[in-house]
């Protein structure tokens, strides 16, 4: 698969199969994340591969803030119990972290370099026939995240990616023309 399929072909996947990803095939994406573009080469990032019991303790956060959102005890513990499952179950997930610079320029840079290699992480696993989705939101910066990930007080975990073989491909969702927000200057 060339780079133009690639990104075409992309889409967030929300159902995996449950075939594993072996750790090679994470190690072989992990090193095209790491070929991305990175001013002064602050290298910033780093790639926790949660096993799954890292998983199980991860969705049982996520799982008590989603089931914060229920009244009713009995759906809220199915929804707690559900979402542990969902992670635990989840083929492969990888947290992308950054190292955070004390210059808020270099922290800004370093953030967009951690994305721009999360990307080639996405697009080499389109490539092997692996399907992903990107996850962030407020629950990365909570303390009980990140102690259950034992992430250092100077990282912050920018992104989780969901990884695995797509059980189906979403529709792809509608783009505004790039030509409609393209001013060619003189
Ligand atoms: C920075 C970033 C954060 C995202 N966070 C979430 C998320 O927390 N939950 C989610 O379901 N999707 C998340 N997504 C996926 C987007 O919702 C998805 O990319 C968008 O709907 C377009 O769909 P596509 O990726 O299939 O083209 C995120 C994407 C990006 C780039």
């Amino acid at each position: 698969m060339n780079v133009r399929e690639a990104v075409r072909r992309r889409r967030s996947v929300k159902r995996f199969t449950s075939r594993a990803v072996s750790r090679d095939e994470i190690e072989g994406l992990l090193e095209l994340a790491v070929l991305a573009p990175n001013h002064r080469m602050t290298q910033p990032w780093g790639f926790w591969v949660l096993g799954p019991e890292t998983r199980r303790a991860y969705g049982r956060i996520k799982g008590e803030r989603r089931a914060g959102k229920v009244e009713d005890p009995k759906a809220a513990e199915a929804v707690r119990r559900k979402t542990e499952v969902e992670m635990e179950s989840l083929p492969a997930l990888v947290a992308f972290t950054q190292r955070l610079d004390e210059d808020p320029e270099v922290r800004e840079e370093d953030f967009a370099t951690v994305y721009m290699g999360m990307q080639s992480f996405l697009l080499g696993a389109m490539a092997v026939g692996l399907g992903t989705h990107v996850k962030t939101g407020r629950i990365l910066d909570e303390p009980e995240t990140r102690r259950a990930l034992g992430v250092e007080d100077d990282e912050r975990i920018v992104a989780l990616v969901h990884l695995g073989e797509p059980e189906d491909i979403p529709d792809s969702k509608p783009r505004v023309p790039a030509a409609e927000r393209t001013r060619w200057l003189p």
